[in-house]
């Protein structure tokens, strides 16, 4: 057996601690020291650099639930406690006092920004947001029913084909143009897809509307009439995409990390976080739990459904439930379930079928002891769902608002990591356990 000296209870008490691990690999009498790298909050990480060079072995560590692939100062995660800080500044205080594009320029510049801080910033999104007039022909290139996520990949991907002259990742302005791009033009390719998949002129966006209003405005406004943008609605909006902004080194953004750390351009890294974030165990998952709700359908067959995810092998899971790293609350869960009651005040929705039905749904699985003992709880997808289908938002859209709000984070974290002086390309290793060295059998010989 091997043996480390600082068992997981202590790090996580004397998180802070400076020290070291000291591991020795059985029967050879080689150990190696590790030192033990302190963040400003959360768990000490032990340095494994010297690990192979010393003892000639590797870490094993799927899903990467114990490891630390970089350092970042964008976002703080306490999963046990239910605490998200982005720059120091805790979600709710940000949901309720900040708007999204406040947000946005905390997480690429580390700091809230002042009144001409943030007028210069709103200015600067607000004269990216048309695309390129060429760029609308890729629509017309994709079926009808093509899902919008995968018009997103494509479109977002092919804008490194357009921009030019902001691909040189070295240099400073060109990050800072293209992270304008970037968050300037999500919301009209994202909403673009839509109308083009319900046969509607696209909607230009106006400069003179927020974030949030905006992207609603292209989402819902024809060129035949005047549209108004509901202002509970925007604030709502405004508010799942802080919600949405940044988390960490989640899937996606590990992606855009990964990808970013061979040079590749800031577009192209943006496309693999968002093939990244399709899938339904990470933002796929706000769309699925409407799905799961369409087909459990009324209150009374909830029994039926949670024994089908409590089955073992049914592979059923019951989604908007459980996150890799909130084990107790997701603290954007509370803060979007009153936003999901405000929405349907607002919209004189007083017993929407589907509400009372993930109401019961939570109900009962907070009560029960498969979820209970697996620290399983509602997730930000499991109101986020909700409230957009009140909004009238298409099902379809959902992974795709999720994106638009995430590729804030995920160009903040991509920066971060371009101005590290550290960074090196991603190369995770592996344990291979496929056949041994043999020789190619001639093929006659072969079974
Ligand atoms: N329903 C039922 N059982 C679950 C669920 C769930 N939603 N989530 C986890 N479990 C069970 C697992 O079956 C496992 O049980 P076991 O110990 O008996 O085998 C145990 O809980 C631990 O599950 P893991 O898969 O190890 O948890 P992991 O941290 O790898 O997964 C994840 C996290 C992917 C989010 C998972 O909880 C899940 O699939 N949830 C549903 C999808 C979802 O809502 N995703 C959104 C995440 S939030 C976001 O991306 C914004």
């Amino acid at each position: 057996m091997n043996e480390m000296s600082t068992p997981a209870s202590d790090a996580r008490a004397g998180h802070n601690a400076p020290g070291s691990v000291t591991l020795t690999l059985d029967g050879t009498g080689r150990s190696v020291t590790l030192p033990l790298i302190p963040g400003t909050m959360g768990p000490a990480v032990v340095d494994i650099r010297k690990l192979y060079s010393e003892l000639g072995i590797f870490t094993f560590d799927p899903g990467y639930a114990d490891t630390a692939a970089t350092e970042s100062k964008i976002t703080y995660i306490d999963g046990d406690a239910g605490i998200l800080l982005h720059r120091g500044y805790p979600i709710e205080q940000l949901a309720e006092k900040c708007t999204f594009l406040e947000v946005a320029y905390l997480l690429l510049n580390g700091e809230l920004p002042n009144r001409e801080q943030l007028a210069a910033f709103t200015t600067g999104v607000t004269r990216h947001t048309m695309i390129h007039e060429q760029l609308r022909r890729f629509y017309d290139g994709f079926r009808r029913d093509a899902h919008p996520m995968a018009v997103m990949t494509a479109v977002v991907g092919a804008m490194s084909a357009f921009y030019h002259d902001s691909l040189d990742i070295n240099d400073p302005e060109h990050r800072r143009i293209s992270a304008f791009r970037l968050i300037a033009k999500v919301p009209t390719i994202a909403a673009w897809a839509y109308k083009y998949s319900i046969g509607q002129p696209f909607m230009y966006p106006r400069n003179d509307l927020s974030y949030a209003e905006n992207f609603l405005y292209m989402m819902n406004a024809v060129p035949a009439e005047p549209y108004e943008v509901n202002p509970v609605l925007a604030r709502a909006m405004d508010r799942i995409l802080i919600l949405h902004a940044d988390h960490e080194q989640n899937a996606s953004t590990s992606t855009v990390r990964l990808a970013g750390s061979t040079g590749a351009n800031p577009f192209a890294c943006i496309a693999a976080g968002i093939a990244s974030l399709w899938g339904p165990a990470h933002g796929g998952a706000n769309e699925a739990v409407l799905k799961m709700l369409a087909e459990i359908g009324h209150p009374k067959r909830i029994p039926e459904f949670i024994a089908k995810v409590k089955a073992k092998d049914s592979n059923v899971r019951l989604m908007g439930f459980g996150h890799r790293v909130y084990k107790n609350f997701d603290p954007r869960a509370k803060i979007m379930q009153k936003t999901c009651h405000e929405v349907l005040a607002e919209l004189g929705i007083a017993h929407e079928p589907l509400l009372d039905l993930a109401m019961e749904l939570e109900r009962v699985a907070t009560q029960d002891e498969y979820f209970i003992s697996r620290k399983l709880y509602p997730n930000v997808d499991f109101y986020s769902g909700i409230i957009l289908k009140a909004m009238g938002m298409p099902t379809s859209m959902f992974t795709v608002l999720f994106a638009v709000a995430r590729t804030t984070g995920w160009i903040s974290q991509w920066k971060e990591m371009i101005e590290d002086p550290t960074q090196r390309i991603g190369r995770p290793r592996q344990l291979y356990t496929g056949a041994p060295l043999r020789d190619v059998p001639p093929l006659a010989e072969r079974g």
